[in-house]
């Protein structure tokens, strides 16, 4: 028996899963996403639904890969005997390994436009940019399906490499340059989206909650992106819990990255809607919101070319590092099963690409995948682990894999589990049925 893998550092998880949590979905899709359900009221419960149900989700998650050390079928398999239990629960495993090939063939397309972004910030694109240029910039990208299929075969190449290169290796190291970094810049964008944009009209569009404005649909898209945002529901963290040192403390890690997480969205939230409604943009101009939004600092700031590019080139590595833990769950499967990681890898990387063409090709498929992954199958995802972890597994079991937790911390999270996650992203399923 070999000895299972873990990180070098103990606070290598941290990055680690900080790194798959930050992501596009912070910066590009939260935005345009709260842009287009109204602002104050799904930003309310967005934060509730990341406390209510994201952080006790991913707890169980990373207790679960910390607990099974494998990947997640096996794992779950494993956890699921032990305690006397069925071995149908590693389904769970599958689902999620599907999940995160599916939303790598629409994440890739993005990353590929982070990636062409940073080629127009390089030379200059947008330099002394106004609202219209911004716009014809992104909708020339979205009518030249090769310079698209180049950012997206790039970006899947990128995954490929560095997945193949291993786990360690990999991936701790972006991790660890990148956030510091990314934090830095984003604050420097809200410095001057503060002072040249309309802040008074961001912080009020962004904080001012009416929730009659609210549908159920929008809080069904609110919840699901607490779950895609945290990287939860799908096995990803799972497979970095495996990875997980025994004396590593799962509560302490996860409240980090949590925390660490929504405040990298809010950043780029404030960074955003100043310079959206101080330019007659509209919030709810959907997916092209950052690339139409963020050029306009750039192009007009001092030094705007070298942080333009910066910010782009660091876009492109948190997607990347997203990414990696999007495919992750496949490849330590397909490892598991014998096949080398290089050829697993590849494998992987080849059937993410085609999907990724269908994405370009239609946006019908792009919305279709973003749709399904992040409001319907991550929330199945979780509620199966709260479940699982809540229902199935016996309490000494749990308690015993969260250890490093004080009683009333294991007692608070276990309601959580048990009652809390399980029931509201029931009531949020209804509600929004209903009301659709
Ligand atoms: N959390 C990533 C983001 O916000 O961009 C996307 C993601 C990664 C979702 C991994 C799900 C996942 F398992």
């Amino acid at each position: 028996m070999t000895t299972p893998v873990t990180w070098t550092k103990r606070w290598t998880f941290i990055l680690a899963a900080a790194g798959s949590a930050v992501g596009l979905g912070n910066i590009w899709k939260f935005p345009y996403i709260a842009g287009e359900n109204g602002g104050g009221a799904f930003i309310a419960v967005y934060l509730l639904c990341i406390l209510a149900i994201g952080i006790p989700t991913m707890m169980a998650e990373a207790m679960l890969g910390k607990a099974g050390r494998a990947n997640p079928i096996v794992a779950i398999r494993k956890l699921s005997l032990n305690d006397g239990k069925s071995n149908a629960w590693s389904w769970l495993g599958g689902l999620g390994i599907v999940t995160g090939i599916m939303i790598i063939m629409f994440y890739s397309v993005v990353g590929g436009w982070a990636l062409d972004y940073v080629a127009q910030s390089a030379t200059g694109a947008y330099a002394n940019a106004n609202p219209e240029l911004t716009k014809a910039n992104f909708a020339a990208l979205l009518d030249s399906k090769t310079t698209q299929i180049i950012g997206h075969t790039l970006f899947i190449l990128l995954n490929v490499v560095v997945i193949g290169f291993g786990v360690r290796r990999g991936i701790g190291i972006a991790s660890e340059i990148l956030m510091p970094l990314l934090i830095l810049i984003l604050l420097v964008l809200v410095g001057y989206a503060a002072v040249n944009g309309d802040i008074q009209g961001a912080l009020a569009f962004m904080f001012n909650v009416d929730f009659s404005a609210l549908s159920g649909e929008a809080i069904i898209v609110a919840m699901g992106h607490a779950f895609f945002t945290l990287s939860i529901g799908m096995g990803s963290i799972m497979v970095y819990g495996a990875y997980m040192p025994e004396n590593a403390c799962v509560g302490r890690s996860v409240l980090t990255i949590a925390a660490m997480d929504t405040a990298i969205a809010l950043l780029a939230g404030l960074a955003i809607y100043p310079l959206v409604l101080g330019n007659g943009l509209e919030p709810g101009a959907g997916p092209g919101l950052m690339f139409e939004t963020l050029p306009l600092a750039f192009g007009n700031m001092p030094g705007g070319l070298i942080f333009g590019t910066a910010f782009f080139l660091l876009i492109s590595i948190a997607a990347l590092t997203s990414a990696i833990s999007l495919l992750e769950p496949a490849v330590a499967w397909m490892e598991q099963l014998c096949i080398k990681r290089w050829i697993s890898t590849s494998i992987i990387g080849v059937i993410a690409w085609v999907g990724g063409l269908a994405s370009i090709y239609s946006s019908d498929v792009f919305n279709f995948l973003d749709y399904a992954t992040a409001n319907i199958m991550l929330p199945l995802g979780g509620f199966i682990i709260a479940i699982f972890a809540g229902w199935v597994l016996r309490r000494v079991t749990v308690r015993k894999h969260l250890s490093s937790i004080s009683m009333t911390t294991f007692n608070t999270w276990y309601i959580a589990i048990r009652f809390l996650a399980p029931i509201g992203i029931i009531v949020v399923f209804i509600n929004g049925i209903l009301g659709a």
